[in-house]
């Protein structure tokens, strides 16, 4: 496996590919990441990661800092998944100036939920996901890139982004990777304490319970905030801090309208236990 730190290298190290398939990561990887390795490798003549926790999508009383950070071991699961080149950049080889120019994502996708609650994540996203697909994509004639879909917003708002800007690359999505008891795998998961790791699940089991009543409702439009605020309160009476629990329409994330039905809809929710903040989705 390449190891490459400035685009040049990167560039450089890409040079034969035609097709690479790419896997945009903050590092900190488990089996969800390589499970998207696994199936970006098919994807492409050359398997490409990257590793940069990008300080654009935190807002300031995040976790920036404190984002787990686990460089040789990143490295080892990454070589023994068969990637091929590793573009891990530092903050001043990706952003050798200050980015001034930023992706402003369509604000009806990326203003709503996580958007809510994190204000600017999603143009932080989006400006360095551009700026990674360029780096790995420019002058290729056609690429893939593998993002999952725990991230589920995320996922929409760049494929709206790489449709929108006509971008040669095909955005292809992973699905969530769980732990034995149900947990959606992520790198801050690790933030919880044993007892708090123990009930972590409350929040899929929550989101389970919303798409059931979701999808058991005669009328969901006009029931579907009464069930959100119904699922909101019982997480709450767990203790748990949540943003939102809610049915969206999977083509759009807006809520249900008549004639939606299950089969086309979404529950996501995102949830503090402890200080942890947790996301998690289920299609329905
Ligand atoms: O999902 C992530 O890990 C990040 O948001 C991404 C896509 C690598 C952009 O920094």
């Amino acid at each position: 496996m390449h190891i490459v730190h400035t685009i040049a290298e990167l560039r450089h190290a890409l040079r034969h590919a035609q097709r690479p398939a790419f896997v945009p990561t903050m590092g900190n990887l488990h089996a969800g990441h390589l499970a998207l390795i696994a199936q970006a490798r098919p994807l492409g003549d050359a398997t490409v990661a990257s590793i940069f926790v990008n300080r654009l999508q935190f807002l300031p009383h995040e976790d920036f800092d404190s984002y787990p950070r686990t460089w040789e071991a990143d490295c080892a699961q990454l070589q023994a998944a068969g990637c091929d080149v590793l573009f891990a950049p530092r903050e001043a080889d990706l952003y050798p100036e200050p980015q001034t120019f930023k992706v402003a994502p369509d604000p009806a996708l990326a203003e709503l939920l996580e958007g809510q609650f994190r204000p600017g994540f999603f143009t932080g996203v989006a400006t360095v996901v551009m700026k990674l697909l360029s780096c790995v994509f420019a002058g290729k004639p056609h690429g893939a890139a593998v993002f999952g879909r725990k991230d589920y917003q995320q996922l929409m708002v760049i494929r709206r982004m790489v449709q929108q800007f006509a971008l040669p690359v095909e955005i292809v999505a992973g699905d969530i990777v769980r732990a034995d008891d149900g947990l959606a795998l992520s790198s801050r998961n690790g933030y919880l304490s044993a007892s708090d790791r123990a009930r972590a699940l409350q929040l899929s089991q929550a989101l389970r319970a919303l798409a059931d009543a979701a999808s058991a409702a005669p009328d969901l439009p006009a029931r579907c905030a009464g069930l959100e605020q119904h699922a909101l309160q019982a997480l709450a009476a767990l203790g748990w801090q949540p943003d939102y629990l809610a049915v969206r329409r999977r083509a759009d994330l807006r809520p249900p309208a008549p004639g939606d039905a299950p089969g086309h809809l979404v529950a996501l929710g995102a949830a503090r236990l402890g200080g942890t903040r947790l996301i998690d989705n289920l299609e329905f």
